[in-house]
């Protein structure tokens, strides 16, 4: 898949919007993910309210630029139910480079920033969201038609191979 390699952290934007065809591809992406014992537990708030936008980017200290996306996507995991909770932030890792991986495939933009596993992230995300005690929020991921291009670095090193 080329988009492995030619993807790269787009934090500025047009003022396009994303389709909501093209939101369905990002989302239908990052659920076709693998996860540990397929539990998927991951659930998805696409956010194109502006005002709410503007709280998201407040949440994370490197996340301000946020504020001028046109989409952003947060996605949250389970906390009740879960075969291996242990797994939830990997199995949401998963989904949310699917995710990276689709809107480059279809000539977006996208930036993960972090907000799992810092405690306080994950709180300000829940006040803004009015998230349910079952949920617990992920990330935040930055979505647009880009307004800069970037080449993706080259960070294939031998050194790291150990081949036996
Ligand atoms: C777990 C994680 C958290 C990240 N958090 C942020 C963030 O808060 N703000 C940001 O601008 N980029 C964030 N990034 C993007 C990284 O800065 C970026 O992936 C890295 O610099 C490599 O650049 P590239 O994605 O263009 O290859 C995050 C990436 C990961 C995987």
């Amino acid at each position: 898949m080329n988009s492995i390699f030619t993807r790269t952290s787009i934090r500025r934007y047009t003022d396009q919007p994303v389709s909501e065809e093209q939101i369905e591809k990002l989302l239908r992406a990052a659920m076709a993910a693998p996860s540990a014992g397929n539990q998927q537990p991951w659930e998805f708030y696409a956010v194109t309210d502006r005002e709410m936008i503007g709280k998201l980017a407040a949440c994370s200290p490197y996340s301000r630029f946020l504020a001028e996306a046109p989409l952003v996507i947060v996605p949250v995991y389970r906390t009740e139910g879960l075969r291996f909770p242990d797994y939830a932030h990997i199995d949401l890792s998963a989904a949310v480079e699917n995710l990276l991986l689709e809107a480059d495939a279809l000539g977006l933009g996208a930036v993960w920033c972090g907000i799992a596993p810092i405690a306080e992230r994950q709180q300000a995300v829940r006040e803004a969201l009015s998230m349910p005690d079952t949920l617990e929020a992920f990330a935040l991921v930055g979505v647009g038609v880009p307004a800069e291009t970037k080449k993706q670095q080259d960070r294939y090193d031998p050194a790291r191979i150990h081949r036996i």
